[in-house]
């Protein structure tokens, strides 16, 4: 089965932090996850570079728009393999050829007739780059995401007829409940859709920091239309020489924070219909991320910086504390002290004690050999059904409850300890044989939850694998297959050291 998961292209006024590298995590785990379970999986993030929140930062700053573009594209790019993010491509809208696959189905979608040239008046966000309808206005005519004052704007755009879209939605909405998760999210885009839907521009001809209108070189692509169709043009040329849209399109997977709602669950299905062109199957809308009890914004400047959190504690501590401080799919609030005290709480004492202990018993009592016997069938019973259960979860985007249910196990195990206590086992001349259903069995359980664990911590489950004697879950197509024990494991330097 092909699995195709995007994020949101961000924006290039500023450079990445936190918010933009939790939803290329979230993205990750789920492609990681399904690379596990050998679905030929397609993972795609990247940069949104026209537009006026881009032109407007550049003009602040000095420079020109492709100069900011490049400068901060490469930030986010940079960003990726350093957050172990395994996108299979960055897509820059700037590239000449996104620029030409979005005039081939703009001009498809003018063809097919949805387009016409009209006046628009009425109320902008140029930071959300969004005509704002009355009901999505703060007080005092404000955005209410940026908090700044909304511009009166009139200007002779091209239109898209979205209104003619109002049944198409109104059924697709009712006919796929799942279309967008989680169903909070699903009932505020159809609250918006059921307000009634009036037309959007699709061109502007005050901007020329864009992809030019084939019917109107004076006009170009309202940014919204250039940034949605990234997600369909990339396939075109994400592999040399190959055109993957067969293998891939539609997407299984748009994750999203719910700041661009209205444009992918209501605007983004109608151009798909307007150009012909297969819906995804599923959106996923997450929260925001809050600093200081506000979203972490650019806008705002109260931003948690991705690059120094990362010195910190690390690149997993990282990706680890981003689905379990916040449940996903909520909003919640993230802080230094936050992290500290999961870091040590449940990664240094839960996680990495569990396995420095069981692998220094091994080595202790048993010279590093694992003992050849039959696991406890009470303890394997707590595991029963976990990999499908991880599994059900993910294909929901799922993350925090599947990672707890993960947890559940860790501390299933550290629990085992205790009521063991392997240690007076050691002791006891009659306890060897339970000393070695007990050392097999906290192996056995310490390697299912390390692979379940990949895609949220891949390079700490790399090391710990490697210390048990498994194969390597680095490279794609590597399954849950139980691959049994090598003969002996090594003792491991802490996990997650103090720090
Ligand atoms: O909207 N908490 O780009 P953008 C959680 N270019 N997620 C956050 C966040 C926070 N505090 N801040 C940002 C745009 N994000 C458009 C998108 S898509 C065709 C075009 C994440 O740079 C979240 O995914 O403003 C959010 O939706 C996205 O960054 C917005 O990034
Ligand atoms: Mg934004």
């Amino acid at each position: 089965m092909s699995f195709y998961v995007t994020t949101p292209i961000y924006y290039v006024n500023a450079q990445p932090h936190l918010g933009h590298a939790y939803t290329s995590i979230a993205a990750d785990v789920m492609a990681r996850h399904m690379r596990q379970r050998g679905e030929d999986v397609f993972f795609l993030t990247g940069t949104d570079e026209h537009g006026e929140p881009v032109a407007l930062a550049a003009e602040r700053l000095g420079v020109t728009p492709r100069e900011l573009a490049d400068t901060n594209a490469a930030r986010f790019e940079a960003l990726m393999p350093r957050l172990n993010v395994s996108n299979d491509f960055f897509i820059r809208t700037s590239d000449p050829r996104h620029v030409a696959r979005v005039q081939e189905v703009m001009q498809r979608i003018h063809d097919n007739g949805h387009t016409y040239l009209g006046t628009y008046e009425g109320w902008y966000c140029p930071r959300c780059a969004d005509f704002r309808t009355e009901n999505e206005i703060a007080e005092g005519n404000t955005c209410p995401i940026h908090h700044i004052p909304l511009l009166r704007e009139q200007e002779e755009n091209w239109f898209f007829r979205l209104s003619t879209f109002q049944e198409p939605l109104e059924r697709l909405f009712a006919e796929r409940p799942d279309f967008v998760g989680p169903p909070a999210r699903y009932n505020e885009a159809l609250a918006f859709l059921r307000s009634g839907l009036r037309d959007v521009s699709l061109s502007r001809g005050k901007f020329t920091w864009g992809v030019p209108v084939t019917w109107d070189p004076s006009h170009v692509f309202y940014v919204w239309f250039d940034a949605l169709l990234n997600y369909y043009t990339a396939l075109g040329f994400a592999r040399e020489g190959e055109d993957l849209t067969d293998r891939f399109w539609p997407p299984t997977y748009h994750l999203i924070g719910k700041d661009i709602l209205k444009f992918h669950a209501v605007y983004w299905p109608a151009i798909l219909m307007a150009a012909g062109l297969d819906l995804p199957q599923r959106e996923y809308v997450h929260g925001y991320l809050l600093l200081d009890g506000e979203k972490m914004s650019k806008s705002l400047g109260n931003v948690l910086d991705p690059f120094e959190v990362m010195e910190r504690f690390g690149t997993d501590a990282l990706r680890y504390y981003c689905f379990r401080e916040v449940s996903f799919g909520q909003d919640g609030s993230v802080s230094t002290t936050g992290f500290e005290a999961r870091y040590e709480s449940e990664l240094a004492n839960d996680y990495g004690n569990l396995a420095s202990r069981t692998l220094a018993m091994v080595a202790r009592y048993r010279d590093g050999h694992v003992p050849e016997v039959a696991t406890d069938a009470a303890l394997a019973a707590d595991f029963a059904g976990l990999e499908a259960e991880v599994a059900e979860l993910l294909d929901r985007a799922e993350l925090s409850q599947a990672l707890e249910a993960i947890w559940v196990r860790v501390r299933r195990l550290n629990r085992y300890v205790e009521e063991r206590a392997p240690w007076r086992l050691a002791r006891d001349p009659d306890g060897a044989e339970r000393l070695d259903e007990t050392l097999a069995s906290l192996l056995e359980g310490l390697r299912v939850v390390t692979v379940l664990l990949h895609p949220y911590m891949p390079a700490t489950v790399e090391k710990l694998l490697d210390a048990l004697g498994q194969p390597s879950l680095a490279y794609a197509g590597t399954s849950f297959a139980d691959h049994g024990w090598s003969g002996t494991v090594a003792p491991i330097e802490p996990l997650f050291p103090k720090r």
